[in-house]
């Protein structure tokens, strides 16, 4: 059995006790859990088939686990999208058909839930773009807790209706996420609950790493060459940075050769902005119809930054067209409709290509992260147009073959 030696900075290594902490007291730092590792192969493949078969490898006692049955989505072998772009080894993991809610929030909720009933706590609460809102509402409907949900008040009506239908508080509130963030940790310096994203972060984050074991797993073992991986605070690609390298260091795999690829729109890039330049985080005041991307202040913006240079990774933006075009292509060659972050990775996988960066036999794998139905509303207008005929096989053939029948 793996334990839990405590949480440490992650910028001066300073180590605390596993507490409901999440910012280092010396150099204000992101804190992350350490453990001593004891897991083989075996354990894992004789798991339950969803994010708990890592267990071990995940930072809560397994009385307190809320198994929603979030995670082992597939990995699809994307045989068509691939053929057209020239690579012959491209695989989807598609965490849209993830469990509660269709998105891969549902990993990172199920361990912050997990670890806030572990800690004690009546309420959890969050400040969330959408999808973690949807999650984290599911989730404290299972779990039984009070829950307060802090969104930006634009937020698509989808994302709303589907974290209303679990009745919890919903907030929302007038600013970007950005001020939504700052006021919940205000709040969270006031009142005893778990915020899942602020006190909770660092026990939530680990659910991440899941999203790099099971791709390795279902690459029978292997990692892959290229990632591709949308960023909002740079959490999740900095979690599947750690995944991977637990899995070397756990000697479940030969050796990491992926190479991480960021991927976010070009009216919110402070990520993708800072690889490219000095590396230093600008804050940006998002202006995009990818609203679950749209964090300017990015909280592990550094962190990411540190995973992309140790991997030799890359960076791409895409214009808001762009992502439309994404989600399309997707849909189109492969049957899969994602959100408007899938739409953001497969523009970024189609200019990576595009550049020479990625040799033929490579394998590629794009994080598809959300469904589709949660963002219907950016493909208003940008659909192909359906027909509108009366009652009539006349009509039928008319208006849809283009035929016109000789009347007798
Ligand atoms: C669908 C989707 N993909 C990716 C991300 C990026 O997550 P992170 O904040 O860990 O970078 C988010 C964040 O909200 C998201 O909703
Ligand atoms: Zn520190």
């Amino acid at each position: 059995m793996s334990k839990i030696l405590g949480l440490r900075c992650k910028t001066c290594g300073k180590v605390y006790p596993a507490t409901p902490i999440y910012v280092c007291e010396e150099c204000f730092g992101g804190l992350e859990v350490i453990y001593e590792y004891d897991v083989n192969k075996r354990e894992i493949e004789n798991g339950p088939k969803n994010i708990w078969r890592y267990r071990k490898l995940l930072p809560v006692n397994e009385k307190y686990i809320v198994n929603s049955q979030a995670g082992f989505t597939p990995l699809v072998k994307a045989k068509n999208l691939g053929e057209m772009l020239g690579l012959k080894n491209l695989y989807i993991k598609n965490d849209s058909v993830n469990h509660p809610t269709f998105s891969f929030k549902d990993r990172v909720v199920s361990v912050a839930v997990s670890k806030s009933l572990e800690f004690g706590f009546n309420t959890v609460a969050c400040a969330s773009t959408g999808n973690l809102a949807n999650s984290l509402a599911a989730h404290a409907a299972i779990a039984n807790l009070n829950c307060y949900i802090f969104v930006p008040k634009d937020i698509s009506i989808s994302k709303i209706v589907q974290t209303l239908i679990y009745e919890p508080n919903l907030v929302l509130v007038d600013g970007n996420y950005d001020d939504v963030n700052r006021l919940a940790i205000e709040i969270s310096s006031q009142y005893n609950w778990a915020f899942v994203n602020i006190n909770i972060r660092p026990y939530y984050a680990e659910g991440s790493k899941t999203l790099a074991y099971e791709v390795v797993e279902q690459l029978n073992w292997e990692s892959p060459d290229f990632a591709f991986v949308p960023v909002a605070s740079g959490s999740l690609l900095t979690m599947i940075w750690k995944g991977l390298n637990e899995f070397d260091k756990l000697g479940l795999i030969d050796e990491v050769r992926t190479r991480l690829v960021a991927c976010q729109p070009m009216g919110c890039n402070p990520v993708v902005a800072a690889y490219r330049g000095n590396g230093k985080i600008k804050p940006v005041k998002p202006k995009t119809i990818e609203k679950s991307l749209a964090i300017g202040n990015p909280a592990d913006g550094i962190y990411a930054i540190k995973a992309l240079k140790e991997c030799n990774g890359l960076a791409y933006d895409v214009s808001d067209d762009e992502i439309i075009e994404g989600i399309r292509l997707l849909a189109k060659t492969e049957g899969i409709f994602t959100e408007t972050a899938g739409g953001v990775v497969i523009s970024s996988l189609k200019k990576a290509v595009e550049e020479g960066q990625i040799d033929k036999g490579d394998v590629v794998v794009a994080y598809i992260t959300g469904n589709g139905l949660k963002t219907q509303e950016v493909l208003h207008d940008r659909l192909k147009k359906w027909f509108e005929i009366k009652a009539t096989l006349e009509d039928f053939e008319e208006k849809v073959l283009g035929l016109k029948r000789i009347k007798k």
